[in-house]
């Protein structure tokens, strides 16, 4: 394996042309005469990695160069930028690996893979002088990898707030101002492509977690597993939550949390109460936003489509200039800034100005003990209570609860914190 030259052509392997590929093909397509000005290098799209070429007769007859079999990319030695956008964990990994290890350089959009391997692939691009991009696997087309990288460097970050998933966005969405029922909503959302195919990991916050993984790893320099993550989905919320919520000043959003407090850093996903006036509020259907908290920039937010074929693809795209840029002037392999973080994950004992729970009564409930015990009683109806907690810290709200369980014998179906 040689050290990286500069070439007239800069050949690239896309594997998978579905939703996100066909778009990076046809940017790469249209925008030529540009990318060769900034790069000075024509960028090529020579191979194009699809499961069976017969299930692609028009690519196959507009002579695009499509194929079934991998290793006609991974020993093309021409082949300089490996574009995975196919998704899957394992075949991802192994196709990733093997480029990497081939002398490749990788862009990725596969947010699944990254929250599992990335660490691992991190290293290995490192290791073997090679670029490992991978901007399209959270929040789409936000450039928020980057401006982590790049912008917020310099700084010491307090505070990464998400609305990473579009799906549950848009379904939260539908159902607060057009009435919409939880199954309505998310089969809109289906229908619409911005679901996964099984949007299990979008309802259940997965998705979501997934994306904070990354993130966490650029904003703290801290690497988390997803099972250290506490992660609550939207599958529990009620029409109702979103009017008593309302009461209080707040609306309902699933939020990706990464907070540091005392040194200690706190992340999670759930739905989270957030103020009417708050940036984040204003945030609807399939967008996302990243609002960043630092001790020196103060409070930021970056703002756009969280998924969909073209903005998901620029970020690909980008990412593809980006180390034909390097190639250029032989900076490729320098990996991902080593972050010296002092944070250390935990348990860190976060405020919440308000918290929103909504208990189911059980036959033993005891509603006077309910108002002894530092929760006000919103509304009490039809077998469920709504109760209101207010300036209150993790450990206390913890200890509240396990006294409305076991003094006041409610259950408690729904819990929601403000951000
Ligand atoms: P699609 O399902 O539309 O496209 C993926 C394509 O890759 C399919 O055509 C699939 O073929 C093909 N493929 C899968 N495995 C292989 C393989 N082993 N060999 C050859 N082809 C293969 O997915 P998207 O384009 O939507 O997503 C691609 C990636 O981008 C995923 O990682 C996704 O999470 C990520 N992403 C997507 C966004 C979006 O808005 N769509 C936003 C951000 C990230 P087949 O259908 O036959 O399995
Ligand atoms: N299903 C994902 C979402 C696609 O809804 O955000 C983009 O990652």
């Amino acid at each position: 394996m040689g050290e990286t030259t500069l070439k007239e052509t800069v050949k690239i392997g896309l594997l998978g042309f579905g939703t996100v590929g066909y778009g990076v093909y046809e940017i790469l397509k249209n925008n030529q005469e540009k990318y060769l000005h900034l790069t000075q290098t024509k960028l090529e799209v020579s191979k194009i990695l699809v499961h069976d070429t017969k299930a692609f007769p028009e690519a196959v007859e507009a002579g695009m160069p499509i194929t079934d079999n991998f290793k006609e990319i991974i020993e093309d030695e021409s082949i300089e930028i490996v574009v995975e956008v196919m998704g899957t964990i394992e075949t991802a990994r192994g196709f990733i690996v093997a480029a990497l290890t081939n002398g490749k350089h990788v862009v990725t959009a596969n947010k699944d893979l990254l929250a599992v391997y990335g660490d691992e692939l991190y290293e290995l691009a490192e290791k073997n002088g090679r670029d490992l991009y991978f901007e399209a696997s959270v929040a789409g087309g936000i450039p928020i990898l980057r401006a982590l990288n790049e912008s917020y460097i310099g700084d010491n970050l307090q505070e990464v707030l998400g609305i990473v998933n579009g799906t549950t966005n848009f379904m939260l969405t539908k159902m607060q101002e057009e009435s919409y029922s939880y199954e309505e909503a998310l089969r809109l959302a289906q229908e619409l492509g911005f679901a996964e195919s099984d949007p299990t990991g979008d309802v259940e916050g997965l998705d979501a977690a997934r994306k904070m993984v990354i993130l966490t790893k650029l904003a703290f320099g801290q690497s988390i597993r997803l099972d250290e993550l506490d992660t609550k989905g939207i599958s529990n919320i009620l029409l109702e939550d979103f009017e008593l919520a309302q009461q209080l000043g707040y609306t309902i959003k699933l939020i990706g949390s990464a907070k540091v407090e005392e040194g200690k850093l706190a992340v999670e996903v759930a739905p989270m109460l957030v103020p009417l006036d708050h940036p984040l509020s204003h945030v609807k259907n399939e967008n996302n936003a990243v609002y960043v908290t630092g001790e020196a920039v103060g409070e930021t937010m970056m703002y756009g489509p969280g998924a969909g074929r073209m903005p998901t693809a620029n970020s690909v795209v980008a990412d593809v200039l980006q180390i034909a840029k390097n190639i250029k002037i032989n900076q490729t392999g320098k990996g991902l800034p080593v972050i010296n973080s002092a944070v250390q994950l935990g348990t860190a004992n976060v405020h919440y100005a308000d918290v929103l729970l909504r208990c189911k009564q059980t036959e033993k409930t005891n509603e006077k003990a309910v108002s002894e015990i530092k929760a006000d009683i919103l509304t009490s109806k039809e077998g469920s209570i709504y109760l209101h907690l207010k300036e209150i810290h993790l450990d206390e709200l913890n200890r509240v609860m396990d006294q409305l369980r076991n003094k006041a014998f409610v259950d408690i179906d729904a819990q929601y914190k403000s951000i």
